[in-house]
């Protein structure tokens, strides 16, 4: 029902807040503003999984632990996915089906968080019948909050501690359309991913392939003069979508994501008003319909929304 999906985007919220928390203690921790310095670099306890550049540390299986916790300790009856989860092996199999689900990234941009990029966050989100409805994604060091319900909108921040609450998109006036010439006047965002198998047509080499292009785009290629306004690499793929949602990023980009990258950043996005396919190339692109987006295509395309036709009127969550 709505009050109890209601009552599921509140504590969602509440989580992400509280699991941020624990981000910013490993960042204090380094940085010598409480306790001892830490060895290893923010997060400690740094080690590789897949390849050099696929790290988790501590803080991730931390944060990873307490939202699986309490999730288990309010909604026993729900299914969990989390990425250090499924890394650990212990959910290999899993299966996003029908039932009441949560998909989290307890630090989504570990990289940026071991380098003190403040582009890192906790992303939760709730997927119903394999949609995301409900998402939040809050960046701790910034004090931000991106989240959204289904049915009733998205939203930069909460007004729960002071700060406003701002309805997404945050676009109005000139910025409210695309521009009709896009990507001329846009900004672009393409993430590198993990992927460094050196393989003729693969993952890696379509993604440099992108950022060449964009970049010829914006030199001005062939004299035309810069098209696309900027290109930009968060190193956070739910971010990237919240930024998108927000109106900030106008087009953005990835192959190789897994559902706790996007999940939070998908739902957002969507009651934003924004578009988002799997951006698998259609097999009559005159005739077929853009594909719908589905958690665990690995390949994406995002669309930034026109604009907030509803402004500050729009429909509340009650
Ligand atoms: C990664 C980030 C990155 C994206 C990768 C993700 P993590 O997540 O979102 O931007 O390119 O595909 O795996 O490891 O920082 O949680």
């Amino acid at each position: 029902s709505a009050s109890e999906l209601k009552q599921i985007y509140d504590f969602a919220l509440d989580l992400g807040r509280r699991a941020g928390r624990i981000l910013i203690e490993g960042v204090e921790k380094r940085t010598g503003d409480v306790g001892e310095r830490e060895e290893g670099g923010v997060g400690g306890g740094q080690r590789e999984k897949m390849n050099a550049v696929d790290i988790v540390t501590q803080t991730d299986l931390d944060v990873e632990a307490f939202v699986k916790g309490e999730i288990e300790r309010v909604y026993p009856g729900h299914k969990f996915i989390g990425e250090e989860t499924y890394s650990a092996g212990s959910s290999k199999e899993y299966l996003i089906d029908a039932s009441p689900t949560w998909v989290v990234d307890p630090l989504d941009g570990t990289v940026n968080y071991t380098h003190l990029f403040p582009m890192f966050c906790v992303s939760i989100a709730f997927v119903l019948n394999h949609v995301p409805i409900i998402g939040v994604i809050y960046q701790p060091l910034l004090d931000t909050t991106y989240s959204s319900l289904v049915g009733y909108g998205a939203w930069q921040d909460d007004g729960k501690v002071g700060g406003k609450r701002k309805r997404l998109p945050l676009v109005n006036g000139p910025k409210a359309v695309l521009p009709r010439e896009a990507p001329k006047g846009c900004i672009f965002s393409c993430e590198w991913g993990k992927d460094r198998r050196d393989t003729a047509g693969g993952n890696m080499w379509r993604k440099v392939d992108s950022f060449v292009n964009m970049a010829a785009e914006i030199g001005g290629r062939g004299g035309k003069g810069g098209m696309v306004h900027g290109m930009r690499s968060l190193g956070s793929a739910t971010l990237d979508l919240a930024y998108i949602a927000a109106g900030s990023f106008d087009i953005w980009w990835e192959g190789g994501c897994w559902e706790w990258d996007v999940a939070a950043g998908i739902a957002i996005l969507r009651e934003a008003g924004g578009l988002i396919t799997t951006a698998n190339p259609p097999a009559n692109p005159e005739t077929d319909p853009i594909e719908e987006v589905r958690l665990g295509s690995r390949l994406y395309l995002a669309i930034r929304p026109a604009g907030d036709s509803e402004g500050e009127t729009g429909r509340q969550a009650q």
